[in-house]
């Protein structure tokens, strides 16, 4: 999705703009640009490939400068074609551009606003919603930047993190944000800017953390911070070390590839400090907090939705307490019933998710304080917005399509179920040390599913020609089922669709052919038999079944079923094992197909806009 960077410095800082962007590159972007003040004027590149073709424009054409702006653009308003890309540039009439901005998030008033500055004479040179910010700060500019700026975000309604300079006062950049994240990256007689710490690894690790309403003026030697209401305040500087080592393909064709290998060490080194069940895993006050909460709300979207609504029934089946899961864009808008008493819970691999924040926001504007985010990075919005955190530690996750932060973030909601049954009375000692040691056994256990990679391979290959799929589960393995669909549909896009596999004579069926691939979890589980009577429904109207069964469940390959064994049943735990086949038999049919299976067309790694 958009990513900023920025800098103000004595020397050239186009290098620093472009090693910033193609840290952000793997969040997906279809077009980026660089702006910086060049003996005097205003020099642009934009460019709607990779981020290295932009930086051979920039060599090329000899462009540098001591300040500067760049963006990589996800497009939402207007087609990702270079008039469209940041940095946009605003002058009056003939006169050369003075003003240079880029934005993450969307302006919803911008129609209303475009109308008006075309009125005073502004032509429109892209279909974005950033262009109108770019004329309005030009419009408002009266020798200040910073009061121009100040001015300029009062007449926006939306969602922004902006970063703007002028050439007639070169050596600074205001910045502001409203709901998009913009970080401030402290030098030595220099300052950065950044929509991501991990935009300024390697330059700076001393990061101030704007706020909702913040507004910035940096520049040489000083960065000054005014809050919503003008007033200036300090804002804590961090020490932040942004993990940057996944960059090394090492054997693997792709980094999904890799980052599904990876999940045996990712949920070990999850469960790492874990020596037994104890709220504290969650924060220090978890303890007092849980005891006080009767209910889970728990908010996400995509992926770790799916994650949430495993971890409905583990929480309810386990800790007794009841649990609502909401998918984040939805509960932000809906009225609905606030109960004092309740936990709640965010799960967010980026923990910048923009719909995912602001439900949690309206949650607790609706009286529901007590906040937990499950997140994987320890420095995002999410962890500093709430008051309990379990970082997982799967480490960055290129791949847009999420694996190992799913499979951790199950792992970390496991703990949270057994740490919420305990201080409920709800889970004796030995019960915790079973859980405990199945919990330890995971990262063996994923690697003997990994090991079926052939296997599946063979059946991707049967897939890829396929334009429609079915996925079943039943239980807490209907949401693996869901999250199997979407990986299928993310990476290699066939169309599918997940049921709990009692649902399919309610509709469904009716879409089985002898052309539509019927992909089944077969967990040995208490549902086990009636998964067996979905089964034979399908294969009575010709359906191709291809099941993921446990090793003791007694179904066999026979005509039109397909039988992969898993290597053995997992209790509780079976969803995560149950996960890792149906991510591979995505990214073999995907392979198959030729998709651009780490950057799928259409998809940003972080959403931080609506
Ligand atoms: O960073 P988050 O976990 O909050 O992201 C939520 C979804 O955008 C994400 O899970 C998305 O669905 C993935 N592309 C799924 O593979």
């Amino acid at each position: 999705m958009c990513g900023i960077v920025g800098a103000v410095a004595s020397r050239d800082i186009t290098p620093i703009l472009l090693e910033g962007l193609s840290r952000l590159e793997y969040r997906g972007y279809d077009s980026c640009g660089v702006a910086v003040f060049d003996n005097g004027a205003l020099r642009r590149a934009r460019s709607t490939e990779r981020v290295a073709e932009l930086a051979d424009t920039i060599a090329r054409e000899h462009i540098t400068g001591f300040t500067g702006i760049a963006h990589t653009r996800w497009a939402t308003h207007g087609a990702p074609v270079t008039r469209n890309a940041h940095p946009h540039f605003s002058g009056l009439g003939q006169e050369a551009p003075s003003i240079a901005l880029v934005h993450n998030g969307i302006i919803e008033n911008h129609e209303e606003l475009r109308t008006e500055l075309q009125a005073v004479g502004y032509v429109f040179e892209s279909q974005t919603d950033t262009e109108v910010i770019a004329h309005l700060v030009h419009h408002l500019y009266h020798g200040d930047l910073l009061e121009a700026v100040q001015q300029t975000v009062k007449r926006l309604k939306g969602a922004y993190a902006i970063a703007v300079f002028c050439r007639d006062e070169p050596h600074r950049i205001v910045a502001a944000r409203y709901g998009s994240p913009l970080v401030i990256g402290r030098g030595q007689n220099e300052n950065f800017l950044a929509s991501d710490a991990l935009a300024l690894a390697g330059t700076t690790d001393q990061i101030v953390y704007l706020e909702d309403g913040d507004v910035a003026d940096l520049q040489l030697g000083n960065v000054w911070i005014m809050d919503a209401t003008g007033k200036q305040v300090n804002r804590k500087i961090n020490t932040v070390q942004v993990h940057t080592g996944a960059a090394e393909l090492g054997p693997y064709r792709h980094y999904m590839q890799k980052e599904i290998f990876e999940q045996p060490r990712a949920v070990a080194d999850t469960l790492e400090d874990v020596e037994s069940i104890t709220p504290e895993l969650f924060g220090d006050k978890a303890y007092k907090i849980f005891k006080q909460i009767d209910r889970v709300l728990i908010l996400a979207c995509g992926t770790s939705y799916y994650a949430g609504l495993t971890a409905q029934y583990w929480i309810e089946s386990v800790a007794k307490i009841p649990v609502s899961v909401e998918i984040a864009s939805e509960y932000r808008y809906r009225d609905s019933v606030p109960t004092a008493n309740t936990l709640v819970v965010t799960i967010s691999q980026s923990g910048e998710t923009a719909d995912t924040l602001a439900a949690l926001k309206h949650a607790r504007s609706l009286g529901m304080q007590h906040t937990l985010t499950i997140c994987n990075v320890s420095t995002s919005a999410m962890v500093r917005e709430c008051e309990l955190a379990y970082i997982t530690r799967a480490g960055v996750e290129i791949g847009v399509a999420s694996t190992k932060a799913f499979t951790t973030q199950l792992t970390a909601l496991f703990m949270l179920t057994l740490a919420l049954a305990q201080v409920h009375g709800q889970l004796t000692e030995q019960q915790e040390a079973a859980h405990v040691k199945a919990l330890r056994h995971l990262p063996a256990a994923i690697s003997a599913v990994l090991a079926l990679e052939p296997q599946i391979m063979a059946w991707a290959d049967r897939f890829a020609t396929k334009e429609n799929a079915l996925f079943l589960g039943r239980g807490m393995h209907y949401p693996i089922a869901l999250e199997g669909a979407l990986k299928l549909k993310e990476i290699s896009y066939i169309h599918a669709e997940a049921y709990p596999a009692g649902e399919l004579k309610h509709g469904p069926l009716a879409l089985v052919t002898e052309q539509m691939p019927v992909v089944t979890i077969a967990p040995n589980d208490a549902l086990l038999e009636k998964l067996k009577s979905n089964i034979q429904e399908v294969r009575a109207r010709g359906g191709e079944l291809y099941v993921f069964a446990d090793m003791d469940t007694r179904i066999v390959s026979a005509e039109g079923v397909h039988v992969i064994r898993m290597p053995e049943h997992y209790g509780l735990l079976s969803p995560i094992l149950h996960t890792v086949p149906l991510q591979l038999l995505a990214y073999h049919t995907a392979c198959s197909r030729g998709t651009d299976v780490d950057k799928p067309r259409n998809l940003a790694k972080s959403v931080t806009v609506e």
